[in-house]
């Protein structure tokens, strides 16, 4: 089903409560809204608010594994690891464009990221380690960005939807190249399967934290779920994720480290233990191990990158008098 893109478009005088109706009417129907759409302005806010903080979290995300692109086992797991990181830099750049569709400029998200004003996900607050935790981000983290982002393809905003598709292809191949790098070092020497069981231990509950907090302390979700944005809710995507791993790890031949981990027949559904959610919170406060590290990287490469924003404008700069010449 269609929507018609330009019978309500954002200016002051439009008939607001026409305008509802039509959105109401588009939601209803599962249909999506359109940049030049009407839409509330909680609706654009929360939106905006969704897409650049993912786009931030692409962006920081590149950090933990670029820190092991010179130290990558072999040239091989190097060039694998290079198209990793620049796939998440692809998916900051449409999703920051996904973002600009809403009507705030990328220049002021990035700066409210610089600012410290944004957030990003707080699994890559964590420090990786090992090899082994290339092989841990890939399967549980991008794992679990999967289970999150495949349901945001049907997401009601266009813009975002669509971004979602291409990216959750890329997700599902660092997905695979995470586990495989698992597989490797777990049927390797008995010191390597060791690297790769500590890696799986200390990535599992932080991933775990990745679909957010519990339902019940999580008022915006039902929000989120009204306007189609959101299809499941936090605790659901979780349980989803944690029935998908317990056999792959048992495909890995490690195991995860939670004792209350176990199937039950009368839900069927694998029940698990409580998350730490204390540590969560602090690390959502900017008190994990990295954030200052992280942040720190982010500032120092925006610094860097000035010559080339000055070049860009004054490219534009040139071909925009070079046009007026011609005209
Ligand atoms: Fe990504
Ligand atoms: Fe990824």
């Amino acid at each position: 089903m269609t929507n018609n893109v330009t019978e309500f478009p954002q200016r002051d005088d439009v008939d607001l409560e026409r305008a509802q109706a039509y959105f109401d009417d588009i939601i209803a129907r599962d249909s999506r809204i359109e940049p030049a759409d009407w839409m509330p302005d909680a609706y654009r806010k929360t939106l905006t608010r969704q897409v650049s903080q993912h786009a931030h979290s692409e962006i920081i995300g590149m950090q933990p594994e670029a820190n092991w692109i010179t130290r990558a086992p072999s040239l091989k797991r190097k060039a694998i690891l290079i198209a990793k990181v620049q796939d998440e830099a692809g998916h900051g750049l449409y999703l920051y464009s996904a973002a600009e569709t809403l009507g705030t400029p990328r220049d002021v998200l990035n700066q409210q990221l610089l600012d410290g004003k944004a957030k990003y996900s707080s699994i890559f607050n964590y420090p990786a380690r090992t090899w082994a935790d290339m092989g841990a981000i890939g399967w549980l983290v991008d794992g679990a960005a999967i289970a999150n982002q495949v349901p945001l393809c049907r997401c009601s905003y266009g813009p975002y939807g669509r971004a979602m598709v291409r990216i959750c292809k890329e997700e599902s191949f660092h997905q695979r190249q995470g586990w495989e790098i698992l597989y490797t070092l777990s049927n390797g020497t008995p010191a390597q399967k060791e690297m790769a069981q500590d890696a799986v231990n200390r990535f599992y509950g932080p991933a775990l934290q990745m679909f957010g907090p519990p339902d019940a302390d999580s008022p915006n979700s039902q929000q989120s779920m009204a306007w189609n944005i959101k299809r499941f809710s936090n605790d659901e995507l979780r349980q989803r994720f944690v029935d998908m791993i317990v056999p792959q790890v048992e495909a890995l031949g490690l195991t995860l480290p939670d004792p209350d981990l176990k199937w039950n027949e009368e839900r069927g559904h694998y029940d698990f233990g409580e998350l730490d959610w204390e540590e969560f919170f602090g690390v959502i406060k900017g008190h994990g191990p990295c954030n200052a590290q992280r942040m720190a990287r982010r500032r120092e490469a925006h610094d860097n990158g000035a010559w080339v924003r000055e070049a860009a404008a004054a490219y534009a700069e040139k071909q925009q008098a070079a046009d007026a010449a011609v005209a």
